[in-house]
């Protein structure tokens, strides 16, 4: 491949010289003339192990110039990398100031180019930053149409500082965002010498991915930290439990708990995060995050129950009453508290879940029903029909295998907010169909 680099900093001089390193010819492009100058002198402008020698081999062989010519860039390739940098402005908004003028650039260069030509956005962006700034100011500057005179695609970078080329050669993944098959196979051909698996996807779900895993890492660090400072004050190994905890590969790190959708409730999350931010309490040490974590998730209760009322529809059916489907455990069941919030906003409920019915229920689970929640129980319905046929809006709250066949039956004049994502397709289903955080 011909390809351009715009934006020779960490990202940019890893990205063209690992690419140069692979057979392809690859333009480096930056504002900064000495950068320019130092990788035509094969000497890196940053420092990143392994980089130097590699700079070096590629200049000497001319498989990598650079340039401060964005015409004479475009000119001599066929896809072009965005790797300028996207900082935090005092406010911590994105300041796009840099990928704006880029693609401004790139753009007046394609005017007077015949080929197709693909652009490809490796800065870290917020999703609809590339259909709101890059392609705007490429069709602005270009006159020409995106998908038509050019392509975009999206392909976020995951190295680390430190160990970027070792990353480079071994990504998690190749993560490529498009919207026309054209761009990807531009995109896709440039990492047939890299292992990893490629993952095509949307340009916005490409952008998303980025601040996803970016803030994921960020929350795992303070999260241990966070635990380790415990550890400390209460004289356990933090290191011992933290490699045990890992060893979890099938609950703890794992896709396990992360779909977005309800509450957590049941009888141990609640009461053991309470119980461990305690203790901290007591050790006077300070758990910033995971503090966070409970109102997080009363929050997300709120957030079904506006929905719910937002609709200013009166019947509500709740599918699934215990916190998930195969239990008949209430205890702290998010549903139980939206649905006494509900009441308690003067909407008339009735409530189906097969493990919960009051002439099978025993011990533990009929005490809290009676004892707790009495007036709820009056609500339980025998049948699901009983429950959809007189309800306005149905609120699917755990992933009972019968209910995916109900909400498919929903009458067109019907709501359905789904909580927990049933396998079903929202386009099959007859009723309005919502789902709480997708
Ligand atoms: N640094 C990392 O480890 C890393 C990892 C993954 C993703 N990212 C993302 O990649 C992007 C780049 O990060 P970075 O750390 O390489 O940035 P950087 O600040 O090190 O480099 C950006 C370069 O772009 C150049 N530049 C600015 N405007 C230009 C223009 N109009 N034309 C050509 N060059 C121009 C600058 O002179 C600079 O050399 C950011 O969005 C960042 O969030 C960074």
């Amino acid at each position: 491949m011909r390809v351009s680099v715009f934006g020779l900093g960490y990202v940019g001089c890893v990205s063209a010289a690992s690419f140069a390193g692979d057979g392809h010819d690859v333009v480096g492009v930056d504002v900064n003339a000495d950068k320019v100058a130092s990788i035509n002198a094969g000497c890196s402008p940053i420092v990143e192990p392994g980089l130097e020698d590699l700079l070096g081999d590629c200049a000497s062989q001319g498989r990598l110039r650079a340039t401060t010519d964005t015409a004479d860039a475009i000119r001599s390739t066929d896809v072009s990398l965005l790797c300028v940098g996207t900082p935090s402005r005092k406010n911590g908004s994105l300041d796009l100031q840099y990928l704006e003028r880029v693609s401004e650039e790139v753009g007046r260069a394609l005017r007077d180019k015949q080929d197709y030509h693909v652009v490809v956005v490796r800065s870290t962006v917020l999703p609809g930053t590339t259909h709101s700034v890059v392609i705007p100011a490429l069709e602005r500057e270009s006159g020409k149409k995106y998908g038509d005179g050019f392509g975009v695609s999206v392909n976020p970078e995951f190295l680390r500082e430190g160990t970027a080329l070792k990353d480079f050669r071994k990504p998690p993944l190749t993560l490529v965002g498009h919207n026309h098959a054209a761009d990807a196979s531009g995109t896709i051909a440039l990492y047939q010498s890299i292992d990893a698996p490629l993952v095509s996807t949307s340009i916005r779900v490409a952008e998303m991915m980025k601040y996803t895993s970016n803030t994921w890492h960020a929350l795992k660090v303070v999260f241990a930290n966070e635990i380790g400072n415990l550890c400390k004050k209460l004289d356990v190994d933090s290191h011992e439990v933290m490699d045990i905890f890992c060893r979890d590969e099938k609950l703890n790190l794992s896709p396990y708990y992360l779909k977005p959708g309800f509450a957590f409730g049941g009888s141990c999350l609640p009461k053991d995060v309470r119980a461990l931010q305690y203790r901290a309490k007591e050790m006077d040490v300070e758990l910033p995050l995971i503090s966070q974590i409970l109102p997080s998730n009363k929050a997300q209760i709120q957030q079904a129950l506006d929905q719910v009322l937002e609709t200013g529809k009166k019947q509500v059916g709740l599918l699934g009453f215990s916190f998930k489907a195969g239990t008949d455990d209430l205890r702290e069941s998010p549903i139980v508290i939206l649905a006494e919030a509900l009441l308690g906003k003067g909407v008339s409920l009735k409530i189906y879940d097969k493990n919960v019915s009051m002439a099978k229920l025993v011990g533990a689970n009929k005490d809290y029903i009676v004892k707790q929640i009495p007036h709820l129980s009056s609500l339980l319905c025998n049948t699901i029909a009983e429950v959809i046929d007189g309800s306005e809006v149905i609120v699917v709250g755990n992933q009972a295998p019968e209910f995916a066949q109900a909400v498919m039956d929903c009458r067109a004049d019907q709501i359905v907010i789904d909580l927990v994502r049933l396998p079903i397709y929202g386009s099959l289903v007859k009723a309005d169909y919502r789902g709480i955080c997708w």
